[in-house]
């Protein structure tokens, strides 16, 4: 198991016993002093991981942060202000922060090949929010201060600001569609980024489903976007970033890549040249949590150098004190993602999600583009008469857990789906190879075989409402335990 530490002594690994480890001694211990004050939180705590370890976790965005990640969140740092930047804080007494901070972004630049990486962001949404700002200030804001003979926007009189305002507020976007596997967060408008920019959107090809680049470029000469985001939640292809940023610089846009889902395979190298984003777009916004396995968080890297002033303004700009204890997490997280094994573990998260695709299209789902080049697999389960709702919760009821997700061009909406999504980070994290995810699919396709959906009163087929008879329900459920005692997660903390 990667998570691991090999000077760790092994342990029982059905995880049922108590075992001894410097990690599972801290847990006993962080366990007694949270229960002595509310019993309820840590039988919570236990809870969960009983949970996480009888559930196969096929969520894409998912992963298993290891024990020192975990251990290096909960902690003083969390007590402290530190809003600015490290040298340079509007608090006293931030000296340690100060190195934390620092030893991450230090971790993230050397890890990513970036000049500059800001560790702040507590999340996805807010490494977004500050690239988007930090792109309006650079783009609309500086130069408008400077046209006004101004050196800050206070200086600016009412009338002046006002103006500012609303051409800040009117600048435009470009960004994947939802449907073809693109986040909230790149422009749509129930996201604040949809209220902010004017944003259109590229789709994939109808026939191939893969990413269009001369429908991306006629898109970009058309609509003249200031901003250009590329990066997905629910693409299961690589992009080539090269081309992007080719697009991006015949139209003067900047391009900002949300790498949050696949991350850890540019951490892990199986993500390179064209399709690298830090060496390609002018700005790169991540999480910290998915397939990078680090703590739940976000970061902001550059190599434009005029970006880096407007960038470290996230505080006060979108945010405010930073968790101190997540960066110290992500200095941890970074750290262990900088060792060889970590390039064998995005290698084999991507090998396992080529296995599972495979796997489901031998058995006769369809793999949306045909198959996959990073972490995740979509599956369109309309093969097999249902919708993405029915399957998500058919396979929860066998212990398999994934997320119901659109499809291209989906003829049941957002809500009911005609897809699941699939990613391996997480097994891969416990140990699974290919021979595992060909079992996984053989459960995956046997759930989706069996299911039936219900009939409404008007005769139609429900979209939601299932029958799944016992017996399948069961036989798949302890094969998926059987998977799972085979590679437990957290094998060195024992049962607490
Ligand atoms: C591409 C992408 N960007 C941003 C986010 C938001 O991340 P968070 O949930 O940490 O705010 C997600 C999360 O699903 C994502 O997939």
């Amino acid at each position: 198991m990667v998570i691991q530490d090999p000077a760790v002594p092994s342990s029982d690994p059905a995880a049922t016993g108590r075992v001894e480890s410097p990690e599972a001694d801290a847990y006993r211990a962080a366990l007694d002093v949270i229960g002595a004050v509310e019993p309820d939180v840590a039988s919570h705590i236990r809870g969960e991981l009983g949970n996480q370890r009888s559930q196969l976790k096929l969520i894409a965005s998912e992963n298993y942060a290891s024990p020192a990640v975990l251990l290096a969140m909960g902690n003083w740092f969390s007590d402290k202000y530190a809003e600015g930047v490290p040298g340079h804080r509007f608090y006293a007494g931030c000296e340690f922060v100060d190195k934390v901070e620092t030893l991450a972004a230090d971790h993230a630049k050397a890890l990513f090949g970036a000049g500059h990486a800001y560790v702040q962001p507590h999340s996805g949404i807010d490494a977004n929010l500050v690239a988007f700002w930090a792109m309006l200030a650079h783009r609309v804001e500086a130069p408008y201060l400077v046209d006004h003979g101004v050196r800050h926007v206070n200086d600016l009189s009412d009338a002046d600001w006002e103006e500012l305002r609303r051409s800040l507020g009117n600048q435009r976007m470009i960004g994947m569609a939802l449907d073809a596997g693109g986040h909230l967060t790149h422009g749509f408008r129930p996201n604040i980024s949809g209220k902010l920019f004017d944003q259109r959107s590229y789709g994939v090809d109808r026939e191939t489903e893969m990413l269009d680049y001369d429908r991306v470029a006629a898109l970009a000469r058309e609509f003249k976007p200031l901003v250009m985001v590329a990066g997905y939640s629910a693409y299961p292809r690589k992009v080539n970033f090269a081309t992007m940023r080719e697009i991006a610089d015949e139209v003067g846009a900047t391009l900002m890549v949300d790498m949050a889902h696949f991350a850890g395979l540019v951490a892990g190298k199986v993500f390179t040249g064209d399709f690298d984003p830090v060496a390609n777009a002018h700005i790169v916004t991540s999480t910290t949590h998915k397939s990078l396995r680090g703590p739940r968080g976000g970061i902001v890297l550059t190599n434009e150098t005029e970006l880096v002033e407007f960038i470290d303004k996230g505080c006060p700009m979108v945010l405010g004190g930073p968790l101190s204890n997540v960066m110290a997490a992500k200095a941890v997280a970074f750290a262990e993602a900088r060792k060889p094994e970590f390039q064998d573990y995005a290698a084999r998260v991507a090998e396992n999600a080529a296995a599972l695709a495979d796997g489901i299209g031998r058995r006769g789902g369809r793999i949306v583009t045909g198959g996959t080049d990073n972490h995740l697999v979509l599956v369109d389960v309309r093969p097999f008469g249902l919708t993405g709702r029915q399957a998500e919760s058919a396979l929860e009821a066998a212990g398999v857990i994934v997320n119901r997700n659109s499809i291209p061009d989906d003829e049941n909406g957002a809500w009911y789906t005609s897809g699941v999504r699939l990613g391996t980070p997480a097994l891969t994290t416990v140990g699974m190879g290919t021979g595992e995810m060909d079992e996984v699919a053989d459960i995956i396709c046997g759930v989706l075989t069996a299911t039936e959906p219900t009939t409404t009163s008007s005769g139609d087929p429900s979209k939601a409402k299932f029958h799944l008879t016992d017996d399948v329900r069961d036989g798949n459920r302890a094969r998926a335990a059987e998977l799972l005692a085979a590679n437990p997660l957290y094998p060195t903390l024992g049962a607490l």
